[in-house]
């Protein structure tokens, strides 16, 4: 059936930026557009609507009747196991266009009926730990073989990167995003972007915007400033925008000031198209079905999976006279125009056979490269070839990799950390392994089966005394391994088990601790988790050496061996703040909810997140924004800023000053002239990992800071402003740790 109404006049589609002088397929763009029914045209601003014959789930914060666990075993669809495929015309050369998760690596059901081929992907390291890499060139190259996998396995538009700032160390999707910093995460996403479209693929840049909780996620009200907001929340957004080009953005479920942010214009025509220069596609997140005509007049351009509820509403708002039709049609040839640069359009074959090999390689060295090191005393770390190692804690033998939810990615193998140990030399005490080993096996014996949003928990094994003093006395080191799931559907909880230590952890480490220093041995803790735990520990016992290991993907036992070994000089820096307490992020009062609302979430503290609250107002922490120990030690000199007519531009020197190799993550941070008010101490404007150095090499770091970073957003004038005045430009191994300071004038 052909449903059409009243179109408007190509006059008006130029005004409305339509797809006047525009083509698809060598066509123009309005030839085709009125070519098209309008049934056709609702069809294409939406996904095909698969899953919503699923059954009911109960997931927190997701709408029920729709079941990412159905999509994972749909087979339907031309990529089994995909998020979503787009509408096709074959008559018109529109091809579906298929749409997968995630950030982590590419998320598609490793197997297919009909065939004994295995379509197994790469799982990466996640989000915090590429940030933790600080190197924008390797996550380029790591991204590129994402793309590789995307392309080659018949997708077209890679639902990643995530880029929502880490406002709560409890949100449960935080290890899929970058930091606390909108600086090093827009640089991450930036770089994340590049590489997965250098391949012919695209990106979605997620979740636009303001998406710091899983808790009531399709529901909440995010209540910020305009400041807050523009420089704190959406910063990194425009730095992808204009540095990367992403071919789409996923707009998230929450509302921002009242307006949901799918339905909100303002966000996604007005700054996003207005100010930043998009010109790609805007999807929403699955199922964010609030009203499909607002959407689409918002600049919504794509609602995914899309449902039959939207359908009818676009409909009808194009009855009603709510949604114009040239808006659809602005939003169907933007459509179009992407729908033009995918490997589907072009009739690419893929082949199925990415090179998961070399990946895997890319995967264990960008892995290490984002370990941090929190603690070495006595130089515990690196440890001799070929140690015995009493190896505890259950993420020993049954390593994590990645988070729940739609970032787990669908890997052909895990090393886990004993194999990993193995691999690299080391001897693992067989009977502890051997404990383990089966303690696991029967606890998941008696668990639920993981499913998409959770891995059921398995507590820690308790440990006796004499096991342990066993276990020490006949190796020469302990290896300690506290690990931590999270994922999307939930946010981490403030409870023993998650945020907090639990009896039984507490009670193994003081016996592990107790063991190993009245043996005169070592003990070292891992922490493979995507975030962090209260340490409130109070004895005075603690362990030599700490380490953080991350959600590093399926290679994690190499890595984290390369690391321990010495082959890697660990380089990884902390992406956010930890602090002592829980209460002292600032946000702690308004998360998940606002005090007495049932759907506000309040951000009061402003742009104050992070180390921003933390270093303005000498709040102690546990360990600082951009801290990490390496195995040799830098020394900084020379340090030099010019002002151009761009911006600063920056210049020290860096010598490795210790025994091992050893590459720097060096930080510039910038304190805004003194007579501007209430601005953060000094804010992180550049940075920049070296090349590995050699014990006794320099090398020169040469950065610049665009103006656009300098300025600061005047709510009052509504728009970004450069303050004239004296600013301090600070070389920093971490926030806490400033090496050199200069002073640069900035005029009027
Ligand atoms: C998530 C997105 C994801 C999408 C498709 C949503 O629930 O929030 O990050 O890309 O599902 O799986």
């Amino acid at each position: 059936m052909e449903i059409r109404f009243l179109t408007f006049g190509a006059a008006c589609l130029m005004s409305c930026g339509g797809p006047a002088g525009e083509t698809y397929d060598g066509r123009p763009m309005e030839e085709l557009l009125s070519s098209l029914t309008l049934e056709q045209k609702v069809n294409i601003v939406m996904g095909t609507r698969r899953g919503e014959a699923n059954p009911p789930e109960e997931a927190p914060g997701m709408p029920a009747r729709h079941s990412h666990a159905a999509i994972e075993e749909i087979s339907q669809g031309r990529i089994k196991g995909a998020a979503a495929d787009g509408y096709s015309i074959d008559s018109l050369h529109i091809p579906s266009v298929i749409y997968a998760d995630g950030p982590a690596g590419l998320r598609i059901s490793p197997r297919r009926d009909g065939t004994t081929r295995t379509f197994y992907c790469t799982a990466f390291p996640t989000g915090t730990s590429l940030a933790a890499s600080w190197d924008v060139h390797s996550v380029e190259r790591m991204a590129a073989a994402i793309g590789e996998e995307v392309l080659e396995y018949g997708v077209d538009i890679l639902l990643a990167p995530a880029l929502n700032i880490h406002r709560n160390p409890l949100c449960g999707r935080n290890f899929e995003y970058y930091s606390e910093d909108p600086l090093l995460a827009g640089e991450m996403a930036a770089a994340y972007t590049k590489g997965v479209q250098s391949r012919g693929v695209g990106v979605s840049l997620k979740h636009f915007a303001v998406n710091n909780q899983e808790t009531l996620r399709n529901g909440i009200d995010v209540q910020l400033s305009e400041r807050a907001l523009r420089e704190i929340y959406l910063r990194g957004f425009e730095r992808v925008v204009r540095k990367a080009s992403p071919w789409t953005i996923m707009s998230s479920y929450n509302k921002i000031n009242g307006v949901l942010a799918s339905e909100n214009t303002r966000l996604l025509s007005d700054i996003l198209r207005g100010e930043w220069g998009f010109e790609g596609v805007v999807m929403t997140d699955w199922w964010a079905e609030e009203n499909g005509a607002r959407q689409q007049a918002a600049g919504n351009d794509l609602l995914m999976p899309g449902t039959q509820r939207q359908y009818d509403e676009i409909l009808e708002g194009l009855r009603n006279g709510s949604l114009p039709e040239e808006l659809l049609d602005r939003n169907v040839s933007r459509i179009l125009k992407m729908i033009e640069k995918t490997p589907s359009f072009r009739g690419y074959a893929c082949t199925n056979a990415p090179d998961l090999r070399s990946h895997g390689a890319l995967s264990r060295r960008q892995a290490a490269d984002g370990m941090v090191l929190l603690e070495n005393r006595d130089a515990t770390l690196p440890l001799a070839p070929g140690l015995r190692i009493a190896l505890f804690g259950n993420a020993g033998y049954d390593t994590f990799v990645g988070g729940t939810g739609s970032g787990n990615v669908n890997r052909q193998y895990t090393v886990h950390i004993d194999e990993g140990l193995g691999n690299a030399g080391f001897t693992v005490d067989r009977q502890l392994a051997e404990r383990y080993t089966s303690y696991i096996a029967r606890q998941k014996s008696r668990n639920e089966a993981a499913t998409f949003w959770a891995i059921p928990e398995i507590g820690e094994m308790p440990l006796t005394e004499e096991e342990v003093s066993r276990a020490l006395s006949g190796n020469d080191l302990a290896i300690v391994v506290l690990s931590r799931m999270a994922g999307e559907g939930g946010d981490r909880q403030l409870r023993a088990g998650d945020y907090y230590l639990t009896a039984t952890e507490r009670s193994n480490l003081s016996l592990i601790l107790h063991a190993a220093h009245s043996a005169g041995k070592r003990a070292v803790l891992l922490l493979n988790m995507g975030g962090i735990v209260e340490f409130d520990w109070s004895e005075p016992d603690f362990f030599d050496a700490v380490l953080h290991v991350w959600l590093p993907g399926q290679e994690a036992g190499n890595a984290v061996s390369d690391v321990l070994s010495g082959a890697c000089t660990p380089s990884g820096k902390l992406p956010f703040t930890w602090a002592v307490r829980y209460e002292d992020y600032p946000s702690a009062s308004n998360f998940p909810l606002s005090a007495g609302t049932d759907r506000a979430v309040r951000y009061e503290e402003d742009i104050y997140v992070g180390y921003r609250h933390f270093d303005t107002r000498g709040v102690r922490v546990l360990y600082p924004f951009g801290y990490g120990l390496s195995y040799t030690e830098f020394a900084y000199s020379d340090l030099g800023v010019e002002r151009t007519d761009e911006g600063l531009d920056v210049h020290l020197a860096v010598r490795n000053a210790g025994r091992y190799p050893g590459r720097e993550v060096v930080q510039i941070y910038v304190s805004t002239p003194s007579t501007v008010e209430d601005r953060p101490k000094k804010e992180l404007k550049a940075f920049a990992k070296t090349d590995p150095l050699a014990p006794g090499e320099s090398c020169v770091v040469r950065l610049s800071i665009p103006d656009s970073d300098l300025a600061i957003y005047d709510e009052d004038a509504g728009r970004w402003r450069v303050c004239a005045g004296r600013y301090l430009v600070h070389a920093a191994a971490s926030v806490s740790d400033v090496r050199a300071t200069v002073q640069v004038d900035i005029a009027q």
